[in-house]
């Protein structure tokens, strides 16, 4: 093991190993640890492969001022990855069988968790998949849940300097009724012509707008959308097309503590000159400032101001709080021991 924890991405490497479920005959069995991260197997006909049947989780691990190891909400992302495997018409696993092997994976893997001076995390990737044949389109019989970790740093190189976006009028990631507020790994496949499209540009991330109208903001392909408005207020969109972000969640919570109004409603496009700073939020890009929002040929720009903004200050409330500079007074952390 050769890591350099001041260089960290986000990017995937192989670790120590991964952990492996296997559904077959309506359970799940116990799982095992696989050593190496190999290829994981599966019918040539797997509904994960023709028809998407696959979702996936994102939860952090960090090692902490005390130097112990703590996990941010995972019964979060057990519930979560749920609702997405009930959408998919695939099998619940069990929450307390997900908070076992988030645990022994994280344990086995230890020596990847950055120092805590490496500012870094220890990213936990659960994915659910249909393992087993189909043709004609339908649920698998037998499904495969693994989850497999890496070292990971900041999510776009800029970090809390901040991105670009692109509002693009002819591409969507979620259809109104759809697939959006689950955690499909088919959304995001969804999303990647508009990426591509987007980083020509110069621009790391895409944000859509609601798919119905265009008239609302929804999200970014890899993370929720939040303002802060001129006069101080934290707005984030409500829509039944977006991810129900963990992050943004628990913003919302610490912004209303810290003293800040909270709006969670349909935001529409037009209230843009409201915004003095804009965040993406998501366990991957944790507060990432957005400077930029282009649209056809307008850009509209926004200061977050690095020392004193909002978002700096909710940056440093959320991260005080995962490293464990500050009391854990939400019960969010767990201890893994
Ligand atoms: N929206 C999308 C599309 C995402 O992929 C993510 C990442 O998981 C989020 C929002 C943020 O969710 P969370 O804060 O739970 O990581
Ligand atoms: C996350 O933040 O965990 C995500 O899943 C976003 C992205 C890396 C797909």
């Amino acid at each position: 093991m050769d890591i350099d924890w001041s260089k960290l991405g986000f990017s995937y490497i192989t670790t120590k190993s991964h952990i492996e479920f296997e559904y077959t005959d309506g359970k799940w069995n116990d799982g095992k640890i696989i050593e190496g991260n190999p290829f994981v197997s599966m019918s040539i006909a797997a509904s994960a492969l023709h028809y998407g049947q696959a979702t996936f989780e994102g939860l952090k691990a960090y090692r902490c001022a005390d130097n112990k190891i703590r996990v941010f909400r995972d019964i979060e992302n057990a519930r979560r990855l749920n609702a997405s495997a009930k959408y998919a018409c695939m099998p619940e696993f069990p929450e307390e069988k997900f908070i076992d092997a988030v645990t022994k994976i994280v344990k086995d893997n230890i020596e990847y968790v950055p120092p805590y001076s490496a500012n870094g995390s220890l990213y936990i990737r659960p994915v659910m998949f249909g393992s087993g044949p189909v043709i004609g389109i339908a649920p698998a019989e037998a499904y495969k849940f693994i989850i497999l970790v890496i070292p990971a740093g900041p999510y776009y190189k800029s970090g809390f300097i901040g991105v670009d976006a692109m509002i693009f009028d002819d591409y969507d990631r979620a259809a109104p009724n759809g697939s959006g507020r689950y955690k499909l790994a088919g959304n995001y496949a969804a999303s990647m012509t508009a990426g591509k499209l987007a980083k020509e540009k110069g621009c790391p991330v895409v944000l859509y707008l609601d798919p119905k109208e265009h008239k609302y903001f929804d999200e970014f392909s890899s993370s929720n959308f939040f303002a802060i408005t001129k006069d101080g207020t934290y707005i984030t969109p409500l829509s039944n097309s977006i991810l129900p972000s963990i992050t943004n969640k628990s913003l919302i919570q610490v912004a209303a503590d810290i003293g800040m109004k909270v709006e969670k409603r349909p935001v529409e496009f037009s209230e843009i000159d409201t915004f003095a700073e804009v965040g993406a939020c998501g366990t991957a890009v944790v507060i990432t400032p957005v400077n930029k929002i282009h649209r056809c040929d307008k850009v509209y720009t926004f200061t977050s101001d690095a020392s004193n903004g909002f978002l700096v200050k909710l940056y440093k409330e959320l991260t005080d709080l995962q490293y464990g500079r500050t009391k854990d007074k939400y019960g969010w952390m767990r201890l893994i021991e």
